[in-house]
C-alpha cells in the first residue's frame, strides 16, 4: 500500500502515472462522463488548518469518483482536545477508505500514515504540499510548458519551495529559487533534490535575487509571505521580503510567453501586483480548478496500488 506524503517517494514514472490518469479523467469530465472509480468509498479529510482549494477539490473528487468525503475539522474532532495522532489514525482508518490530512508537522502525518491501515495523502504540512504541485504540472502541460522548462519560483523557502524542489529534481527540469537571505529552503531538503537531480539532470539554483532567478524563465510563480501558523512574524517578515514582488518589471525579464503561477490564496501588492494577477488570471484559475483533476489522479492511482 502506498501514501501520497511527498513526492519524494515517488520516481519520475509514478509521477508521471498520476498526471496522465489525472489527465484522462479531467477529458472524462469535460465530456460529462464521470466513472465511478472509487465507488462506494469514503475518503476523510482532516484539516487542522483552513483550506479553500484542497477542501472542494477532495469532497467534490471523491463524490464524482463515487464515494463520498467526510470533512473532519480539528475542533470537530477529538484530535483537538489532545488524542494522539496515532488513536486518531488506528480508528478513522478503519472505518474510512482513504485519508488526506493537512496538519503542521510533516512528523505527525508520517505518524498518522505509520499507524493507519488505509493510504494517507497529505493535503499540507509546513515542510510540503504535494498535491498542489501535482495540479501545477498539469497546468505546465496543458500550456505547453512541460519539454525542458525554466521553471523561477521567487519568494520564501517554505513548503511550496520544498515541493517545487522535489517536482524538478525528480523530473528533471530547471528549478531556480530566489529568496530573501535567511528564508532560503532547508538546507536537507535541498541536498535531497540535489541528490535527485544527478539522475533526473536537473539543474537547481538557490539565489537570493529575484531579477537573476526569473531571467529568461517559462514559467514564474510565488507563494504567500506568511504561510499558516506564521502569522506572529507577519510584520517582521512584510520587511524582510521587500523586493520580491513578482511584478511587471520582474516578469518582463522571464519569456515573453511565460506563464504565472500562484497555488492561492494570493496577497496582491505583497508577493504578486494586481497587474501580474490579472494579466495571468487564466493560468492562474486554470491551475485551482487542476486541483481537482489531480485530486481525483491521485486517489484513483492510490487506489490502484493499494495491494502492491
Ligand atoms: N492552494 C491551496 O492549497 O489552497 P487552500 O489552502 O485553499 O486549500
Ligand atoms: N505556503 C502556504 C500555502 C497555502 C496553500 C501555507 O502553507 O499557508
Amino acid at each position: 500500500m502506498r501514501h501520497f506524503l511527498t513526492l519524494k517517494d515517488f520516481s519520475k514514472d509514478e509521477i508521471l502515472e498520476i498526471i496522465d490518469l489525472a489527465k484522462s479523467i479531467k477529458k472524462e469530465a469535460k465530456r460529462g462522463e464521470f466513472v465511478p472509480y472509487l465507488e462506494g468509498q469514503t475518503l476523510a479529510m482532516i484539516f487542522e488548518k483552513s483550506s479553500t482549494r484542497t477542501r472542494v477539490s477532495f469532497e467534490v473528487g471523491i463524490y464524482q469518483l463515487g464515494g463520498v468525503g467526510l470533512f473532519l475539522s480539528k475542533n470537530d474532532i477529538q484530535l483537538g482536545r489532545g488524542e494522539p495522532m496515532k488513536d486518531s489514525a488506528r480508528v478513522i482508518s478503519r472505518m474510512c477508505d482513504m485519508v488526506m490530512i493537512r496538519t503542521y508537522s510533516q512528523k505527525s502525518l508520517e505518524e498518522f500514515a505509520n499507524y493507519s491501515i488505509v493510504p494517507v495523502i497529505n493535503g499540507l504540512t509546513d515542510e510540503y504540499h504535494p498535491v498542489q504541485l501535482m495540479a501545477d504540472y498539469l497546468t505546465m502541460i496543458e500550456y505547453g510548458k512541460d519539454k525542458n522548462p525554466t521553471v523561477a519560483y521567487i519568494g520564501d523557502g517554505n513548503n511550496m519551495a520544498h515541493s517545487w524542489l522535489m517536482l524538478s529534481s525528480k523530473l528533471g527540469f530547471t528549478l531556480k529559487i530566489a529568496t530573501p537571505k535567511g528564508y532560503e529552503p532547508k538546507r536537507e531538503i535541498v541536498d535531497d533534490a540535489l541528490n535527485f537531480a544527478k539522475k533526473s539532470g536537473a539543474k537547481i539554483q538557490i539565489l537570493n535575487d529575484p531579477k537573476e532567478a526569473v531571467l529568461e524563465a517559462d514559467v514564474v510563480t510565488t507563494d504567500t509571505w506568511v504561510s499558516m501558523g506564521q502569522e506572529e512574524e507577519k510584520e517582521k517578515r512584510l520587511k524582510d521580503f521587500d523586493g520580491f514582488m513578482v511584478d511587471n518589471n520582474l516578469m518582463k525579464l522571464a519569456k515573453k510567453d511565460a506563464i504565472f503561477l500562484h497555488c492561492l490564496p494570493a496577497y496582491r501588492g505583497y508577493e504578486v501586483s494586481e497587474d501580474v494577477f490579472e494579466t495571468h488570471a487564466k493560468e492562474i484559475f486554470d491551475e485551482a480548478e487542476n486541483r481537482l483533476h489531480a485530486q481525483k489522479g491521485i486517489m484513483v492511482w492510490l487506489d490502484r496500488n493499494r495491494k502492491k
